[in-house]
């Protein structure tokens, strides 16, 4: 390092802990030496999230919050604006690509159960990303003011009229009027561009703080802070995430942008799945378009939704699909307490778990394949049967987690 440089550093440090801080997060923050694959998707969930920060700003600069004027903008910006296509596509698909890098990272949690003591707080602090990434996506979905943007928050916002008592008058405060319309418009912007995306950085902050108090977990499931040098007091299976972590982390950025750039370029609409057919037509409050589908990353929740068909114990079956629906999200944030295997890892649990995960990803599959669908009687049945799978997932979690065949941990990392 330059004398200068090395003069300026000290300079900064002096009124503000920025070696410190590249210590303690970087340099000498230790990370087990096995990350595998599954250990990409965090560093690629920061990237998609700048990329959505930086390309939302240029949006926002031509886009129009106003019922009469959104859609027509959003146009304007696909064609007049300069390179205001890409920017669009890079904002849309990257909303759908961090549902897949979000959805990655959450299934690498379960798979060696990154969730359990002592990370039940981070895995918390995730829960509470994911359900802000979802009412970020929800609210950015309303703002091309489409037939599918209208008709979606239509049917999403007629569930809070279904709540008992409150319902309609919460319904009404909400959109600040007595239907969609460009009040509701205008705070979904609000929402979009300021609120959530601020709760958002500052959640994954927090986030990151935790993980970097309690260490990382890995694809073995073994503490390695457990384990250390008696001399150095650095874990013996760790090493320090840069340089050796975050060279591997931009080998994974490399492919991802490849990935995003050949969608960008090739299939932004992803046949429909990333920015669906029906709303490349401006909304229409007087016609219904004849099928009703959210985007691919909600289908699951969706079908559960539409999966109650009958009232039951004095409940509305409308309430029961939105308490389904609900509960289909919040029961992930339960996972710490109702894991009681004594082993973290898939590796070393037995296989009621691994049939049990099995199943669990086939439900959710096939429950997004069925939302995306218009509901015939037989889809409904299948509806009910995935959804009564999904749920025994969690609930019988405690009872199969206990008896379930283990394998011993090993002491060190493999
Ligand atoms: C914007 C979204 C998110 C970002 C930017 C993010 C970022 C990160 C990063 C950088 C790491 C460390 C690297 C890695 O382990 O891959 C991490 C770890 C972790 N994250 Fe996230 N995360 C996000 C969402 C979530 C969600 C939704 C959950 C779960 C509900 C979650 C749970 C965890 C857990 C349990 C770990 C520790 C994993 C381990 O050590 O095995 N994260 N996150």
């Amino acid at each position: 390092m330059s004398k200068r440089l090395e003069a300026m550093i000290g300079w900064i440090d002096a009124r503000f802990p920025l070696t410190a801080n590249w210590r303690a997060h970087l340099s000498e923050y230790y990370a087990p030496k096995n990350f595998n694959f599954w250990y990409y998707f965090g560093s690629l969930a920061m990237l998609v999230l700048v990329n959505q920060l930086l390309t939302g700003i240029f949006l926002t600069m031509n886009y129009k919050p106003d019922a009469s004027m959104a859609f027509a903008s959003v146009e304007y910006i696909m064609r007049d604006v300069n390179y205001g296509w890409i920017i669009r596509y890079m904002h849309s698909t990257g909303a759908s690509m961090f549902f897949v890098v979000v959805y990655l990272h959450m299934f690498r949690g379960m798979m060696y159960g990154s969730y359990r003591k002592p990370r039940e707080l981070l895995w918390v602090i995730g829960m509470g990303i994911f359900f802000v990434l979802m009412m970020l996506a929800f609210t950015g979905y309303i703002l091309p003011w489409g037939q599918m943007s209208y008709w979606g928050a239509q049917v999403i916002i007629s569930m809070i009229g279904a709540i008992p008592v409150i319902g309609q008058t919460l319904s009404n405060w909400i959109l600040g009027d007595f239907m969609l319309s460009d009040a509701a418009l205008n705070r979904f912007f609000a929402y979009h561009v300021v609120t959530l995306p601020g709760l958002l950085v500052v959640l994954v902050i927090v986030h990151i703080l935790a993980l970097h108090e309690v260490g990382s977990n890995n694809p073995d499931g073994i503490e390695i802070k457990a384990n250390k040098d008696p001399v150095t007091h650095i874990p013996v299976d760790g090493i320090p995430f840069h340089p050796y972590y975050s060279v591997k982390d931009i080998f994974g950025v490399v492919v991802f942008l490849i990935v995003f750039t050949g969608i960008i370029f090739f299939m932004p609409e992803m046949g429909g799945y990333f920015l669906e057919y029906n709303n490349f037509i401006p909304a229409n409050t007087l016609q219904t378009p004849d099928h009703i589908a959210p985007v691919w990353y909600f289908t699951p929740y969706y079908s559960m939704l539409r999966a109650v068909t009958v009232n039951f114990l004095w409940i509305d079956a409308k309430l029961w699909g939105i308490v389904l629906m609900g509960g289909s999200v919040a029961i992930f944030a339960l996972l710490p307490w109702l894991d009681r295997s004594p082993v973290k890892s898939i590796r070393y649990k037995g296989p009621i778990f691994k049939f049990a995960l099995t199943l669990f990803v086939i439900s959710v599959l096939v429950l997004g394949w069925l939302g995306t669908k218009s509901p015939t009687p037989l889809y409904t049945l299948l509806a009910q049967i995935f959804t009564v799978i999904y749920f025994a997932f969690f609930i019988l979690m405690p009872w199969y987690s206990k008896i379930d065949k283990t394998k011993p941990e090993p002491t060190r990392v493999r």
